[in-house]
């Protein structure tokens, strides 16, 4: 059993791409420091996400460290968390000297728990980094309308789903501050880079100040800009087309459901896919069962990987654990994760990766019985 529809490459063939590579060696604008492409890429970011303001930079891990510095974060402040995230958020947090305090994940959307959120009350938290992760989504209605009440700023993690929407509104334009990553396999990408998003002219005044070092710190270059403007005018129907193979991949693994469980995003949601994920029921239990799996999809060249570690086992001196992280402990054993490439392939690919799924799954439960 093996997947012959792949290899799954990405960045994919693109002619506007390899065009705007060649007219930046023809312009000679590769070699120089800042220009058009990096403004028209910011102006552009800001018309498809709403906003006034989009700083260009070197990384999302960067961008969400001058997020919290442009919402006024210093160090003894605290910081609220998913105990389920991309580890840089944490190291984010930790770089500026102040402290993370985590809060759980819901076990439907893999992304902070509002209503655990709202039972945080500390005097020091004055921010709250929100990631929207694996195609779930955070119900940003409650967590924008609980830190205005509390006085928190809200830093938008949108790396993993740029172009997703919630209740018709841009992900990454409901928080003081979002944050984009143009990394290498992102779905926009540029091998690196980021991007702050704002319609807070202190927050980018704040940041821009701090990147200012009688140059741009944390740069994205000409020549980034440059392939990643032809990317943002696809990103629409290109996100449309894995949301429906998601969808046919869903429908073909619903009777996986006593041992997968799927992200779902919330009703009124258009998720982005960087990854599908599955909770590997088993695994919630005992976490050595997942790596088997694994083992197995790889081998048959399927693109799967695990998720995220997560934080809830990390030394209370580093952080605070104020409420049970039950579920972001689950699903840091549990996790795994379909890399979107595949979602792009033709039906074949889609129809190949569930065949895959379904047989593996079974050969192991089967034979752990
Ligand atoms: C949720 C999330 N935030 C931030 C980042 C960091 O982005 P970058 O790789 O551009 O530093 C990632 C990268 O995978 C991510 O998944």
């Amino acid at each position: 059993m093996r997947i012959t529809s792949g290899p799954f490459a990405w960045p994919i063939a693109d002619d506007e791409v390899r065009e705007a590579l060649a007219k930046s060696y023809r312009d000679g604008s590769w070699g120089i420091y800042d220009g058009p492409e990096g403004e028209q890429l910011a102006a552009e970011l800001c018309q498809y996400f709403g906003c006034e303001h989009a700083l260009l930079c070197s990384s999302g891990t960067i961008g969400v460290e001058l997020a919290l510095r442009g919402c006024g974060v210093t160090a003894g402040d605290e910081v609220v968390l998913g105990a389920y995230d991309f580890p840089g958020n944490f190291r984010a947090v930790e770089a500026i000297g102040a402290r993370p305090v985590l809060v759980d994940v819901s076990s439907d959307t893999w992304s902070l728990d509002a209503e655990q959120l709202a039972e945080i009350i500390r005097p020091e938290v004055k921010a709250v980094i929100v990631s929207h992760l694996h195609g779930g989504l955070v119900d940003m209605p409650a967590v924008v309308a609980l830190a205005r009440g509390r006085g928190w700023s809200v830093i938008e993690d949108a790396c993993q789903q740029p172009g997703a929407q919630l209740g018709g509104r841009a992900i990454g334009s409901w928080g003081d501050v979002g944050v984009l990553s143009f990394g290498g396999s992102k779905l926009l990408t540029a091998g690196r880079g980021g991007a702050l998003l704002t319609s807070d002219a202190q927050i980018l005044q704040r940041v821009k100040i701090y990147c200012d070092r009688g140059n741009q710190a944390f740069p994205l270059s000409e020549l980034q800009s440059a392939v990643l403007r032809p990317q943002l005018s696809k990103l629409r129907e290109r996100n449309r087309i894995r949301g429906k193979r998601v969808a046919q991949i869903l429908a073909q693994t619903t009777q996986l459901s006593p041992w997968l469980r799927p992200a779902l995003g919330p009703a009124n949601a258009e998720p982005a896919f960087f990854k599908l994920a599955w909770s590997y029921l088993p695994a919630e239990s005992q976490a050595e069962m997942r790596e088997p799996l694994l083992a197995e999809l790889q081998a048959a060249a399927a693109p799967f990987g695990a998720g995220f570690r997560g934080f809830a086992s990390r030394s209370g001196r580093r952080c605070e654990k104020p409420l049970p992280l039950a579920t972001s402990v689950r699903l840091s054993q549990s996790t795994i994760l379909l890399h979107h490439p595949v979602l792009l392939a033709q039906e074949k690919a889609a129809h190949e990766v569930t065949a895959v799924l379904d047989y593996f799954v079974r050969e192991l439960v089967l034979s752990n019985k």
